[in-house]
């Protein structure tokens, strides 16, 4: 953590045929969660990962273990991704029916629950449900995958949620995820953010994913919360 702000490494760009030592360096650099990218093909296009890749993870980390649930009726996937090693459960408004029933079974089994806004929905969608939540995930891609550009409306809408969480005095913490640099990444904690996902920032070319989060810490070393 730098800075009170949390750093969620996205398996979604890692090299999967070293997956163990590439979770474990991230681990070493100081990563605070492993955010892992499960899509149905339905939800969104893409097929990635499921409950075998969470379970040998489960086996690879201590780290919590950050699930995105891109998936229709996730009601029917929270308890197996649970029963899998998941500590937080995100599921999408925009796919739960039931959103607030959700919550309550992933709380009765003492894990955290997420819940993900994609870019086109509105803060109000969660409002019932803030008093709730652990986190509330906003989306500055639209899911499917990384490499994407940071859509910047995810900015005032950060800023907006940060509003409403503090006004009610809540506990859920603010996940930016997508197109999150060392450039995004301090104008999102900026705004209020204090959890942000990376995929295609630690996972390149251009360094190890212990150097990558190096350059994503210094650049959250100096924000200033609610500039
Ligand atoms: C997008 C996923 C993100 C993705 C982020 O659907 O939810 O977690 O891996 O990738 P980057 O950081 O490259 O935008
Ligand atoms: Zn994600």
């Amino acid at each position: 953590m730098i800075n009170g702000i949390k750093l969620a490494p996205s398996i979604l760009s890692a090299d999967f045929s070293r997956l163990r030592e590439q979770i474990q360096e991230c681990e070493q650099a100081g990563a605070d969660y492993i955010h892992i990218d499960v899509m149905d093909g339905r939800f969104v296009p893409a097929i990635s990962v499921g409950l075998l890749v969470v379970e040998a993870i489960r086996r690879s980390t201590g780290l919590v273990l950050d699930i995105h649930l891109m998936v229709v009726e996730p009601e029917k996937q929270a308890g197996p991704f649970m029963d899998a090693g998941g500590d937080i459960i995100n599921v999408h408004v925009e796919a739960a029916t039931h959103l607030h029933r959700i919550i309550q079974d992933v709380h009765q089994r003492e894990k955290r629950a997420g819940v993900c806004l994609n870019p086109g929905t509105p803060v109000g969608a969660v409002e019932e449900v803030l008093p709730e939540v652990d986190q509330v995930m906003v989306m500055a891609v639209n899911p499917g995958a990384s490499g994407q550009r940071f859509i910047e409306s995810a900015l005032p809408k950060v800023a907006r949620l940060r509003r409403l969480i503090d006004e009610g005095g809540f506990r859920a913490e603010i996940e930016v995820d997508g197109g999150v640099s060392p450039e995004t990444a301090p104008r999102c904690a900026a705004a209020g953010a204090n959890v942000v996902v990376a995929a295609s920032a630690i996972f390149n070319e251009r360094g190890t994913p212990g150097q990558n989060i190096e350059r994503l810490q210094e650049s959250l070393s100096g924000v200033r919360r609610g500039a």
